[in-house]
């Protein structure tokens, strides 16, 4: 420990839409934060916003996970106690037409990572998996008991991240890790000033209605009307991002003094359809949202919502915002940001 520092917990991927969301959460609850972040997929912008809202100051340093000098740097020079990590790529699409960029950049990098993690004697890590390890199950709703067979290569590093941690424990028991499966985050932070903000045409459908809604695309394209559910469109699990981060902070106290391994579902329990959630988005944005209907999207399921009784009961959490909410706060950040950051 470096002598009279403050301890710190370690966020990685901290400038983007769950990081920053995630710093808002533990800077409001006493920690201190230090953000580690490469800006390949992200703004500044983001970490100037949290400061804003929560009038607290966080480190940052801009870096790659890949960077192991940097990364022991970063070890020595501050009191890390535990690890948020948030840090990698995450388009299901673009993973499909660039494996190996996923490969190196989520599989190294968390690798690089546990490494200056272990060097340091620093064992506590929430892992940010997500709900695609399971491709497209035969039942609903999905437990963690679940078979694990992801349909692409995102899924595929975060399912291989999730066996290299499980390893890593069974060689010393003594690491506390977390592994959290999301469902769909969406919403903002209800102050409007951070959000979703993805590069380009967004590939997920809120970002897409908030687009729509605000003028800077003129249609939503539903993915197919004849899947097997009760309106015939794509059912999902939406979970506020708010949400999202306070299962984290209870996951860290899950870990606190506590050399496990856990995997727990972080989602509501209910699955919204496609049309659902555009009716939804235009009671809360007062805008019409046209859309045509267009071919079934590659590698989607119909249906995908969870069981959350395993971290409604291990980890004391439960989602409280409800669809309603998602789509206000949403809507709120893209009207205050057409343009992202
Ligand atoms: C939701 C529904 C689409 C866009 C993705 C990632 C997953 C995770 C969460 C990181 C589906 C339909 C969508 C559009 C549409 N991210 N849709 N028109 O695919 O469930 O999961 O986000 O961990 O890895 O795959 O979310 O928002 O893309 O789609 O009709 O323009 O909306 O078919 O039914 P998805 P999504």
């Amino acid at each position: 420990m470096v002598a009279g520092s403050v301890s710190k917990v370690l966020v990685t991927g901290g400038a983007g839409y769950i990081g920053s969301h995630m710093c808002v959460e533990l800077l409001q609850n006493g920690f201190e934060v230090l953000v580690l972040d490469n800006l390949s997929n992200s703004s500044a912008k983001s970490l100037e916003a949290v400061q804003r809202i929560t009038q607290k100051k966080m480190d940052f340093i801009e870096g790659d996970l890949r960077d192991k000098a940097a990364l022991a740097n970063l070890f020595k020079r501050y009191d890390i106690t535990e690890v948020l990590h948030f840090g990698g790529l995450k388009a299901v699409g673009e993973s499909v037409s660039s494996p190996l960029w996923y490969y190196d950049n989520n599989l190294n990098g968390t690798l690089c990572l546990i490494e200056a993690m272990s060097n340091a004697n620093v064992k506590t890590i929430v892992f940010s998996s997500t709900a695609t390890v399971y491709g497209i199950p035969e039942t609903m709703p999905i437990t963690e008991d679940f078979p694990t067979k992801p349909i692409n290569p995102y899924g595929q590093t975060k399912l291989t991240i999730e066996n290299m941690l499980l390893d890593l424990h069974t060689s010393d028991p003594s690491w506390s890790i977390s592994i959290l499966r999301y469902f769909n985050p969406v919403g903002a932070h209800p102050s409007g000033e951070i959000g979703e903000n993805p590069n380009g045409i967004p590939n997920n459908l809120m970002p897409y209605l908030g687009q729509v809604a605000v003028g800077t695309l003129p249609q939503l394209q539903v993915f197919g009307d004849d899947y097997p559910t009760h309106d015939g469109t794509g059912i999902r699990d939406y979970i506020h991002v708010m949400d999202l981060v306070r299962g984290h902070l209870n996951a860290l106290d899950f870990l606190k003094d506590n050399p496990t391994i856990a995997i727990h579902n972080l989602g509501t329990g209910t699955g919204y359809s496609v049309y659902e959630v555009v009716k939804a988005f235009e009671r809360a944005s007062g805008k019409t949202i046209p859309f045509e209907v267009v071919e079934r999207r590659a590698g989607d399921a119909a249906e995908s919502f969870t069981d959350p009784t395993k971290a409604n009961e291990e980890l004391n959490w439960r989602a409280e915002y409800d669809l309603h909410r998602m789509c206000v706060d949403s809507w709120r950040w893209q009207k205050m940001h057409p343009r992202g950051y």
